[in-house]
């Protein structure tokens, strides 16, 4: 991050502090309607054109270490199988056989040799090559180098995974737009695994991942945690193409530090920005991370249902060398638990509450705009003219979009 993206970064804070009211010209943002959180056709369209065609993260390298390791990304409702092959190459193939479908692993992570099918044996090589059939004899015309197994796209940044179903879509890299960039900072490359855990709620993913793009409710939940030393108030958004965002909300006090994360390997390549901030990025759909020197988690939001979801934290760590991570860890993922349980404790009574005749949509003000962003980008994903009119959202941000 250059010494100009830092100036303008914090010149924005600064403004947001002083201004009185939203910027001229900022549009009243329509109402977004209940029916995009409970209507099933709406959320078969969203299963079908988001979740089936996104960059999606699934794991990080130090989860599949050496050749032959694996870990099953079943996130989309499809058996995705991460493997690190024997060239040392992570790729993704969908877990299932070409013969009649049976998977070629059952367990969400393990090592294996090579990719055997527990059905009738048919063997492939960690590449995805067919190499081995039984009975081949029996098999009239069957051309083994047309059934190797079906791939889907997985790529990189840094030491994370991702992985996407549309084989058409644009490469990570070029998708995740100024991310990368502003990421260099805490060197993906280089960050370790540390933990994963998932939490079970009772909503719609969307109702979860709002509470995630805004601040406008430290005062409220978090008054006695996170509203402490974050200022919402300064609050600096970026609006990017593709759905993605960047939250930044000043520290109270710019040398403040977490009390939580005191005595932790601190990354020394964080910036100002990090050091006195709390930078959060969406990363379209579901990824969101606040960054920080000494770690940030993956908050991963995942449909299970639609009426249900998990959240999955996945944290990292600068690298600490040798032998397990720093035992802090555990005090400062409590902490981070405490303060996930202030925003899950409304979640499946807000879902009653869509769900009933009193819901006449979602009133969104100029702090909540990265949420009107997310729908947005929703429909431009789906298609309007798929969507019925009653549960479109109307564009109204394009010219707040930086790009
Ligand atoms: S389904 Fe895999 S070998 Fe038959
Ligand atoms: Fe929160």
């Amino acid at each position: 991050m250059d010494a100009a993206t830092v100036a303008r970064l914090k010149a924005g804070m600064r403004y947001e502090a002083e201004r009185t009211a939203p910027p001229e010209g900022f549009p009243k943002l329509p109402v977004i309607p209940g029916g995009r959180y409970t209507d099933p056709e709406f959320l078969a369209l969203e299963r079908e054109h988001l979740w089936r065609r996104s960059w999606l993260f699934a794991c990080h390298t130090d989860e599949i270490p050496e050749p032959g390791s694996f870990y099953l990304f079943t996130r989309t409702g499809s058996p995705i199988l991460v493997v690190r092959g024997k060239d040392d190459t992570i790729r993704a193939f969908y877990n299932t056989c070409r013969h009649r479908g049976a998977p070629l692993v059952k367990e969400c992570r393990g090592r294996v040799d090579g990719l055997v099918c527990g059905y009738h044996g048919w063997t492939y090589a960690l590449d995805g090559r067919l190499v081995n059939l039984r009975d081949k004899r029996d098999f009239v015309g069957l051309d083994m180098s047309e059934h190797s197994l079906v791939q889907a796209r997985c790529e990189r940044l840094g030491n994370w995974v991702f992985v996407n179903e549309d084989p058409g879509a644009e490469p990570l890299l070029t998708h995740l737009g100024l991310i990368p960039e502003y990421l260099e900072q805490i060197q993906p490359e280089q960050v370790r695994f540390v933990d994963r855990r998932s939490y079970h709620v009772k909503c719609n993913v969307k109702v979860l991942l709002d509470a995630f793009l805004e601040v406008y409710h430290l005062k409220s939940i978090h008054q006695n945690t996170v509203d402490r030393f974050l200022d919402h108030r300064g609050t600096s958004i970026a609006l990017w193409p593709r759905g993605h965002s960047l939250m930044l909300t000043p520290n109270r006090r710019p040398d403040w530090q977490d009390p939580g994360t005191r005595g932790m390997r601190r990354i020394e390549t964080a910036t100002e920005i990090t050091l006195s901030n709390n930078p959060s990025f969406n990363f379209y759909p579901n990824l969101v991370t606040p960054v920080d020197a000494t770690g940030n988690p993956f908050i991963l939001f995942w449909p299970t249902g639609d009426r249900e979801m998990d959240i999955e934290i996945v944290w990292f760590a600068p690298d600490w060398g040798d032998g397990e991570p720093d035992p802090l860890w555990e005090t400062r993922i409590a902490n981070f638990e405490r303060i996930l349980e202030e925003d899950t404790q409304f979640a499946e009574q807000i879902q009653q509450s869509v769900e009933s005749a009193a819901f006449r949509g979602i009133t969104l003000n100029y702090q909540e705009r990265r949420i009107y962003h997310w729908h947005e980008e929703l429909d431009r994903r789906i298609g309007p003219e798929r969507i019925p009119e009653h549960l479109r959202v109307q564009p109204r941000l394009a010219e707040w979009i930086s790009r």
